[in-house]
């Protein structure tokens, strides 16, 4: 046979293994994985030498918000599909789950679900796929869960909080019921909406709207009581959720305990939470502003130090970007709410929640070097693919199984560190909150199905828009329902 591409002396890195192999590409496929020199004598159209350095499934970002409507009445994403996508290869992400957003003036999640293929088709550089963002779960909504599941949808997220988004407990057990019997997994946004507000207005009588007050109108606590609320409702269901954007240690004492007695609860965390702090809201003028997001970057140290060993210990199933970058100066209903003469720095309250980190988001943690490799691997890839019913066709490396969606990282010592600025990325927002950081790894090659589409020192962004796909995906594989006969007396 001839092979479309060979990948030879690199040191493969999955989530369970790490080995000299060469890996052979055919058919968009990986079609073999074989101990390195095995494959010398192959004939392929092409191969690359990647010289020592890891050869690692492609990045599986789980939470991207790309082209959403002003849902929280502040600001519009600033990346449709294009520019997103766009900047996902060239930060070593081949798929991306973004999400299909339900308003609660909207009834039917399938009308969503078209509407957001129409704004993804022929124009994604990465595959991808929709989570159905549920903010009104009428019975007409819930009736489609099934449907949904058809049509490759197998998870969806709910909001405790904004008012544009918030659900009460009761329909919270309305989707947790529906989720459970359709093997959907259901996403949870866990901050305590009413603290929020409270927060809010304390803060503003006293004439406190600087952009560091986002955070103290955020307190860690609205996010441990959420959280703790979610696993009692996911508990009490018995149907699996996954805490979305953990940013306190104290949240992930509650998840972790909730795993430790062997409850289907599965957490996320973000670059944000590693590597942004409280100080960084409170840079001068508008650019604490641009840092933003919720649940807020926390303290200091401490609570990086926790996410890192959530990480490390497993609470953490999966490090996803949050990508959900605004454009600030937009009119809402003619008024600008974001940077008025008013507040010429922002009032946090008006500031949209959310930072770009799609492109970052493998760079910036291999560079942090605070993880075996293997582990880096599973959170960033295998473990999102698997959680989401992506795998094995992607965040592995199976033969004649998986999509040939491959990265090739530089060897040891032979990439120049480079100093982060926004100029050098590819999405379409004029910052990136990590501006200045040291990067020590990039992807040298991103590779999808088959094709090089990202070449770090030939030409960069190599992929056309529109060779990413939408992937159909199946029910989650890590461990779902415990006992699938509790509930049957509702079914
Ligand atoms: O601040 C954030 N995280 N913005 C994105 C929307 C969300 O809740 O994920
Ligand atoms: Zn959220
Ligand atoms: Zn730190
Ligand atoms: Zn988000």
């Amino acid at each position: 046979t001839e092979y479309d591409l060979l990948i030879v002396n690199g040191l493969v890195v999955t989530d369970t293994e790490t080995g000299e192999y060469d890996i052979a590409v055919k058919n968009e496929k990986v079609e073999t994985v074989a101990r390195r020199g095995t494959l010398s004598k192959a004939i392929a159209k092409r191969t690359i030498d990647a010289e020592g350095g890891y050869v690692t499934p492609g990045g599986v970002d789980a939470h991207v918000h790309l082209d959403e409507p002003p849902l929280f009445g502040k600001g519009s994403t600033a990346d449709n599909y294009e520019t997103g996508s766009r900047s996902a290869i060239a930060g070593g992400t081949t798929t991306i789950i973004t999400f299909a957003p339900q308003r609660k003036s909207e009834d039917s999640l399938l009308s969503i679900l078209q509407a957001t293929h129409t704004k993804a088709n022929q124009v994604c550089y990465s595959d991808y796929s929709f989570h159905l963002l549920v903010s009104n779960p009428s019975p007409l909504a819930l009736s489609e869960f099934k449907t949904l599941r058809e049509e490759g949808i197998s998870s969806l997220k709910i909001y405790m909080t904004y008012e544009a988004l918030q659900l009460h407990d009761g329909q919270i057990l309305d989707v947790l019921l529906e989720a459970r019997k359709q093997k959907i997994t259901t996403m949870v946004h866990a901050e305590n909406g009413q603290v929020i507000d409270w927060m809010t207005a304390q803060l503003e009588n006293r004439k406190f709207f600087a952009p560091k007050y986002h955070a103290t109108s955020h307190p860690p606590v609205a996010e441990v009581e959420a959280t703790y609320r979610a696993i009692s409702l996911s508990e009490f269901i018995d149907t699996p959720i996954l805490i979305v954007h953990v940013s306190t240690p104290a949240a992930a004492a509650h998840i972790k305990a909730a795993q430790d007695r062997g409850l289907p609860v599965y957490a996320e965390t973000c670059p944000q939470y590693l590597f942004l702090t409280r100080k960084d809201l409170d840079k001068p003028g508008f650019e604490g502003a641009k840092c933003v997001c919720s649940p807020p970057p926390r303290e200091g140290e401490q609570d990086h130090e926790g996410i890192w060993e959530g990480l490390a210990n497993g609470t953490f199933t999966i490090l996803s970007s949050d990508h959900c970058p605004f454009t600030y100066d937009d009119d809402i209903n003619g008024k600008k709410t974001v940077l008025s003469d008013k507040y010429p720095v922002g009032h946090f309250k008006y500031i949209p929640n959310g930072c770009p980190g799609l492109e970052t988001r493998l760079g910036l943690t291999l560079s942090a070097d605070l993880l075996p490799i293997q582990k880096f691997v599973e959170v960033t890839s295998a473990n999102p693919a698997k959680l989401y019913g992506l795998w094995p066709g992607k965040g592995a490396f199976i033969a004649g199984q998986s999509d040939a969606d491959i990265n090739i990282w530089y060897p040891p010592g032979q990439m120049e560190e480079f100093t982060l600025k926004n100029e050098l990325l590819h999405h379409n927002v004029d910052y990136t909150p990590y501006e200045g950081k040291t990067m020590k790894q990039w992807p040298r090659y991103t590779i999808l199905r088959g094709e090089v589409v990202w070449d770090r020192e030939h030409g960069g962004v190599l992929g056309k828009k529109g060779y990413g796909k939408f992937i159909k995906r199946e029910a989650s594989s890590l461990a779902g329902s415990r006992d699938p006969g509790d509930w049957d007396i509702l079914a």
